[in-house]
């Protein structure tokens, strides 16, 4: 397939948290079809290193060291990005996840625990979107917003009542959002990976556990960043072009149910 088929060539995509995992596999497919892209992260080291990699393919990458729950960082990425393109055609609100250690279930964890969470998953999602919303808006350009979710958000998990309810929340969000922000020329649209093999998920499982859990997924194996940012491409591209509200479950079959 052509890349002009995609409509990406020469777009300014904004991605956060994109030093690594979902983020950086985002970023690497928008710059392999033509996009640039601005990356961010609190870790200034491994924002780089991601960078001189995304680099080798030719394309601009701006990096920008800054926490994506921080509204005055927010400003700082939308600073970059004016700077050095004047405007940004796609933001992928990628940081997510929890805040802390998981404390437990609702009989032991506690409200900072709870707010934490919640906080990364959706208020910073919004703080990011509304500022964004208001960039492209300003510049008069159409714009394409993707929120990551998880399948976590369709799944009752012991331990992680925060995870999920803020990403349930999250595909709830990206419905409203699209209706607020189409009259605005700006599609939001979200993703919900299943199982992915980052630095996040090898919290969780080691790599035999990993690969025996992909086995008996329809898909034959666990996700790796960039099949996620295949997804989040699609639909930021002219290919999603009458896609609105919809977030995207991208998890190799993993709410279908094992095959064996
Ligand atoms: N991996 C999975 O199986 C899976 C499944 C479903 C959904 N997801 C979702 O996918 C997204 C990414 O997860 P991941 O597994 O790729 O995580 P990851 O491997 O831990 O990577 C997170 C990235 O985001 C950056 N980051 C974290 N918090 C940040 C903040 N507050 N501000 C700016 N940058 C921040 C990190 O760099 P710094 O630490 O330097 O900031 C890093 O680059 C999350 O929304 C997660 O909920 C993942």
């Amino acid at each position: 397939m052509s890349n002009s088929v995609l409509g990406l060539e020469g777009k300014v995509v904004v991605v956060t948290g994109a030093s690594q995992g979902v983020g950086l596999g985002c970023a690497r497919q928008f710059v392999n079809v033509g996009a640039d892209v601005v990356i961010t992260g609190r870790r200034a080291a491994p924002l780089e290193q991601a960078a001189a990699e995304l680099r080798r393919s030719g394309r601009e990458v701006v990096t920008v060291v800054g926490d994506a729950e921080d509204p005055a960082d927010v400003a700082a990425v939308i600073e970059a990005a004016r700077a050095r393109f004047g405007h940004a055609d796609v933001l992928v609100n990628n940081v997510g996840g929890r805040r802390g250690k998981p404390e437990g279930t609702i009989l032991e964890s506690g409200p900072d625990y709870w707010r934490g969470t919640i906080d990364r998953n959706l208020v910073s999602v919004l703080t990011c979107t509304q500022a964004f919303a208001r960039f492209m808006i300003e510049t008069k350009r159409p714009g394409v917003i993707i929120n990551i979710a998880s399948v976590g958000a369709y799944r009752a998990s012991p331990r992680l009542v925060p995870y999920g309810a803020s990403k349930a929340g999250l595909i709830q969000a990206t419905g409203t959002l699209a209706r607020e922000l189409a009259p605005h020329g700006i599609r939001v649209c979200g993703v919900a990976p299943g199982m992915v093999d980052t630095d996040s998920l090898r919290e969780w499982f080691d790599a035999d556990g990993l690969a025996a859990r992909g086995r008996k997924l329809p898909a034959g194996r666990i996700g790796v960043p960039d099949d996620i940012g295949r997804a989040v491409l699609m639909l930021a591209s002219d290919l999603g072009s009458w896609i609105y509200g919809t977030t995207l479950i991208a998890d190799g079959g993993e709410l279908l149910g094992d095959v064996h």
